[in-house]
């Protein structure tokens, strides 16, 4: 088994400075950082092996053409779908989103319908479903979270009912780091046969996910979350749903035939929901991604994950008068968003930067959080497998200096 020092002599950008400080980067939950392999792959295929896919009969399109494949294989079975037809590659979880409530609004939702997401969602989790009954002319209903950060289940079964055509909900806060109990959500929209989407753009990359056992109809998450490339993610759809579903985009590669003026056909599934050229090089690198993934002991990154978790949120509120923390749900994600009394957080933010400390501030994309609490931004504190107890106490100093100097 790696070593942690051994974990973080693979990510390069892990030994530069920021500032003439050696970097703190505890902003994961915005983009991980990339191992050598990623890096490698990537620039690899740039200057070896770099051919258009499902096109040539060359030797360098088919190749490609296999390895992006085998990049979708390598989802597959992260995921355990069933099938690689049900695996879209798309640009991100966002664009993942955004094809499910178009294309899903466009065949299924109606006037006086109704799409029920949470108060605790990202806002590609949101603004897609607005978008969706705005222009169908349904309903937008907001399941709230308490103020421990967490979602009211109890009130699910009544905000459901005949109408609501779909559930849309997050695996993991990006803010919170509360992981709402899918089961229960999954089981209760089913037994009114709602299906839900799950945004798992923060889950997938902490924690084992088996859509087959989740039982969730759609699955979305980016590749730059888990270590791989930006600009490629994923949408898992059951097939019975993703046959059923309209194409989101037409363009090269996700035809049948194609006539004149009309008459159009589609390609089978996946390439249905692919069109035009697909980020090949990003799929095959987040391939990569999940291929050293599965070099490390799971169970072992966990462990770390969750004690440097328990150590950042003990420290904080110990070490720093005046600091709360948002989302105190029990088995919640690496994440730790917080206020200190008296500071803004932008300010916080760029002080502990130029101690080389590496947060997010502002709403997290998630402006529905803020607004829950009545504030306007947060700092957050978000863990990757490579950080280090020493970093989170680096950084709970220069965030104990930066509360300081402000007050
Ligand atoms: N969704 C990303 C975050 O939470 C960008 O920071």
């Amino acid at each position: 088994m790696k070593t942690l020092a051994e974990i973080r002599s693979d990510f390069p950008i892990l030994s530069s400075e920021v500032n003439g400080k050696p970097l703190v980067y505890l902003d994961t939950a915005a983009t991980a950082q990339k191992p050598e392999v990623v890096i490698r792959t990537v620039n690899d295929l740039h200057r070896t092996l770099n051919a258009n896919i499902h096109r040539g009969i060359h030797y360098m399109a088919e190749e490609t053409t296999a390895r992006y494949e085998g990049a979708r294989e390598q989802v597959r079975a992260l995921l355990n779908a069933s099938s690689a037809r049900e695996i879209v590659f798309t640009s991100g979880a966002t664009q993942s989103i955004n094809l499910v409530a178009s294309s899903f609004s466009e065949k299924y939702i109606r006037q006086g319908d109704n799409i029920l997401i949470t108060e605790m969602e990202h806002h590609s989790n949101i603004v897609p479903w607005q978008f969706a009954a705005e222009r169908r002319g349904a309903e937008l209903r907001i399941l709230p979270f308490d103020d421990a950060g967490q979602l009211r289940l109890d009130l699910l079964p009544g905000m459901l009912d005949e109408r609501t055509r779909i559930v849309a909900v997050t695996q993991a806060s990006n803010v919170l780091g509360t992981m709402p109990d899918l089961r229960s959500i999954i089981d209760t929209a089913h037994a009114h046969d709602i299906p839900v989407l799950v945004d798992g753009c923060q889950g997938i990359v902490h924690h084992k996910t088996d859509v087959q056992a989740l039982d969730c109809d759609f699955y979305a998450f980016s590749g730059h979350k888990l270590y791989g490339p930006t600009g490629i993610g994923v949408l898992y759809g059951k097939e019975k749903w993703l046959a059923a579903l309209p194409p989101y985009m037409g363009g090269g590669d996700m035809v049948g035939t194609v006539t004149l003026p009309l008459g159009t056909t589609f390609a089978e599934l996946p390439l249905k929901f692919e069109a035009g050229t697909s980020n090949y090089i990003g799929a095959i690198g987040l391939g990569a991604a999940i291929g050293y993934l599965d070099t490390l002991d799971q169970a072992w990154i966990h462990n770390h994950e969750n004690a440097l978790l328990e150590r950042a949120t003990t420290l904080l509120q110990s070490e720093i008068p005046g600091l709360r923390i948002y989302g105190t749900v029990p088995g919640k994600s690496p994440i730790v968003s917080f206020t200190v009394d008296g500071t803004h957080p932008a300010d916080i933010g760029m002080i502990v930067d130029k101690l080389g400390v590496a947060l997010r501030t502002g709403t997290h994309c998630a402006e529905p959080v803020m607004t829950h609490y009545g504030i306007t931004a947060m700092c957050r504190l978000s863990i990757g497998l490579y950080n280090t107890e020493e970093e989170i106490d680096t950084a709970v100093a220069a965030i104990k200096k930066a509360a300081a100097m402000l007050r």
